[in-house]
Order: C-alpha cells, then structure tokens, then sequence
C-alpha cells in the first residue's frame, strides 16, 4: 500500500460521505426470460422474498444516513430493480442506457422520465449499447469501462466525450460476470476492489499497473456476487456469503455489512445492481 493508502487504513480512519442513490422497488420483480449466465426461468422465483430481501438494503442505506430516492417500477419489466443498469450520473450529467437486450429496452425511457422530471439540467440516451452503472464505474477521477458481453466499445468513447473524463476500457471474459460491476467494486476515490479472473489479459495488466494497491478477490467471493458492493468510503455492504472478501475489507479499515438478496441473484444481480450513484 502506499503511504496515504496505509494511513487511510487505520481502523478508524476511513471516512463515510453520504451519498444520493435511486433504487427501484422490486414489485414486478421475476425472473421470465434469460439474458445472463444466471437466469433460468424454470427454477421458482418469489417476487415477496425480492421485496423482503431489497428492502434490507434499502433499510440499511436509510440507516448509514444515505438519501436514497425511488424510481416507480413498471410493470413487465422485472430486470428494473436493477437500477445500476438504467444510467451513468457524474458531474450533475445523466446518460441514460441503451439496454442490449429487447426485454429490458423499455427501461431506458422511464429512466429519462425520471430525470427529466427531476430537473437534472444534462440528461440524454446513449447513442450506443450502455448499460449505465452497469458497465461504468466512476473511481472518482476517471471511468472504468467494461465490454464483452453487454456494452459496447463505442460507448466508452461517447462516454469519456459526454462527461470529458478519462476512460479506462477493461474486457470482461467470463459469462458469470457479465457486466464490470459483477466483477470490480470501487471503494473509495481511487481504491477498488476486483477478481481479476473476470478480466482479460491485457485488462488485468491494465488493473495492476493503475491499481497496485487494490483489494484482489478470490473467485468463491466473487461466485457469490462478492464484489457487486456499494462502498461510502467506509462502510462496504455486499453480499454476506462474501466472508473471504469482508475479512480483507476489515483488515483495510472497511466496515464490511453483509446483506442477503439471494433471491434477486437468481436475476443475475446483488446489492450494487440495485443502486444508482446520482452525483451531483
Ligand atoms: N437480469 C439482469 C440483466 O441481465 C441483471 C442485471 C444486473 N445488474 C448489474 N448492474 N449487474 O440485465
């Protein structure tokens, strides 16, 4: 770790800043159709249990003193609690998703309502498949962009010229980790956390040269979803089969707190898939 790394990591010291998500209450949730390694639409889902389970998280983000705003779900789209997945919002400026997959097109449109209606003052679709924070995860400097299965990388250029970040394209290999946010967390400005099993060759070589410090996964953690987790600097809430990970969390400083949404797994997603980061 390198000096300010370590004294970020002395228990105690690593600091919480409160933040603003939208979620999306699981209502309709379901799993009928099958885009993603995950989803079998024969095994028996319970939309009750989604609800329950989602509804931990959301509790627990009241609880750290999070603003946390709600997307009205749409009926015959189960995907939407996913919220992740509908838009990247950095800088006060929203870009909407382009889903690749017709079941889940409808999403982006509701999404644009909301944001208009919210007043953000930049909001607009994605020219090219983006499947928002799905894809694109903002390190609090630059955006990490992943392709392979779902967005494609003509998004990473209309990103980096939509926000006028830097973007760091990373190729995504293995079908259980389909989108970057299955596979690589951030934890603090420019600290994250990642199985580099997920990655490319090249965007492994990529990972290890920009973050020499960053918190590696083992693949049992990252079988779990381990790494679809919403840091806030301090506290990590992820899925609570992820012990491995939670105990390198807490050697960091981090205050892991497991949540159980094994239900919304059979959907292919966890904690971070339901939480859209609004930043102002
Ligand atoms: N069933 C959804 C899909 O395949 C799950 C999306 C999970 N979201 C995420 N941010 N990884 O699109």
């Amino acid at each position: 770790m390198t000096d300010t790394q370590s004294e970020r990591a002395v228990h105690g010291q690593r600091k919480k800043s409160t933040r603003r998500y939208l979620m999306c209450r699981p209502m309709y949730f379901d799993v009928t159709y099958s885009i993603n390694a995950w989803m079998n639409p024969d095994r028996p889902t319970s939309t009750q249990t989604g609800l329950a389970q989602w509804k931990g998280v959301f509790d627990t983000l009241v609880d750290l003193g999070h603003d946390v705003r709600l997307i009205e779900p749409v009926p015959g789209l189960p995907d939407m609690v996913f919220s992740a997945n509908g838009a990247l919002v950095v800088d006060g400026k929203a870009l909407v998703a382009r889903f690749r997959h017709p079941q889940r097109r409808d999403e982006s449109s509701a999404y644009l309502d909301w944001f208009r209606l919210d007043k953000w003052s930049t909001v607009r679709q994605a020219e090219y498949i983006n499947e928002g924070e799905g894809d694109f995860l903002f390190t609090g400097a630059e955006i990490l962009a992943g392709t392979g299965f779902r967005s494609e990388p003509r998004a990473h250029d209309e990103v980096r010229e939509f926000f006028g970040r830097p973007v760091i394209s990373l190729t995504l290999v293995d079908p259980r980790f389909y989108h970057l946010d299955t596979a690589l967390a951030v934890l603090d400005d420019g600290e994250i956390m990642y199985y580099p099993g997920a990655f490319s060759p090249q965007s492994r070589g990529v990972l290890a040269e920009r973050f020499p410090d960053a918190v590696l996964a083992e693949e049992a953690d990252a079988a779990v979803f381990g790494l679809n987790a919403l840091s806030d600097g301090r506290n990590v809430v992820l899925p609570r089969a992820a012990t491995g990970i939670a105990a390198r969390l807490r050697e960091r400083g981090y205050q892991p707190i497991g949540a159980d949404l094994a239900e919304l797994l059979k959907a292919g997603g966890s904690v971070k898939c339901c939480t859209l980061e609004l930043r102002e």
